[in-house]
């Protein structure tokens, strides 16, 4: 059993994602570390695109989100960045679990954002407005370290393995500095 239990999610859907596959390198490194660190990649997929007559009767399948959410000791969010700013899944992601009012899992939840792109920002405008969201929220959005990955294409190989030593370097470090922040909250 893990130490540390993670959820992720990515806000692209498509089946070549850079972003999910970066989050495939979260999970691969954090279950290798000694502590061992979780991470279960949850599935948005399902999700149709949100509004509030869905609160009345509201779905299974969502509550199922809000409640990994809830059970984490902290939450990644990979983001692409479309036209400067998050994913519309991202954001329908985030406006689904933060629904019904009152009942959103985020206040207090350590959350840390990243992002891939083949631009040269690296996602950074679209982790703003995210972490502007979530901090809206409550969430405990982590400030540092920051993660932006910029020329994905070269970072990778084929088979959407992560190939770039650098970046697995910076997962490393990124990782301890969750569970670093979790075990102040134990
Ligand atoms: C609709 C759309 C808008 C985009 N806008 C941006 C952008 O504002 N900044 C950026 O760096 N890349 C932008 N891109 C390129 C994406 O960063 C790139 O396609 C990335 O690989 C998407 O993430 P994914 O691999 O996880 O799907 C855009 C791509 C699409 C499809």
């Amino acid at each position: 059993m893990a130490n540390y239990n993670l959820v992720a999610v990515s806000g692209s859907l498509r089946k070549g994602s850079f972003d999910t596959a970066l989050l495939h390198a979260f999970a691969a490194q954090g279950a290798a570390m000694p502590e061992s660190m979780n991470v279960e990649i949850l599935d948005i997929d399902f999700l149709p695109v949100y509004n509030q007559d869905f609160d009345a009767n509201y779905p299974a399948d969502a509550q199922g989100l809000k409640d990994k959410i809830k059970a984490a000791d902290a939450v990644l969010l990979a983001t692409p960045e479309y036209n400067r700013t998050m994913s519309s899944a991202m954001k329908n992601f985030i406006d689904w679990t933060s629904r019904p009012y009152g009942t959103a899992p985020w206040s207090g939840k350590i959350v840390f954002t990243l992002g891939a792109t083949g631009g040269v920002v690296g996602t950074a405008l679209a982790q703003a407005d995210l972490k502007k969201s979530l901090l809206f929220l409550d969430a405990a959005v982590m400030g540092q370290p920051e993660f932006y990955m910029s020329g994905n294409a070269q970072k990778f190989d084929a088979e959407g393995n992560l190939t770039d030593e650098d970046t697995k370097k910076h997962i490393d470090g990124a990782l301890a500095a969750i569970k670093a922040r979790i075990d102040a909250t134990r």
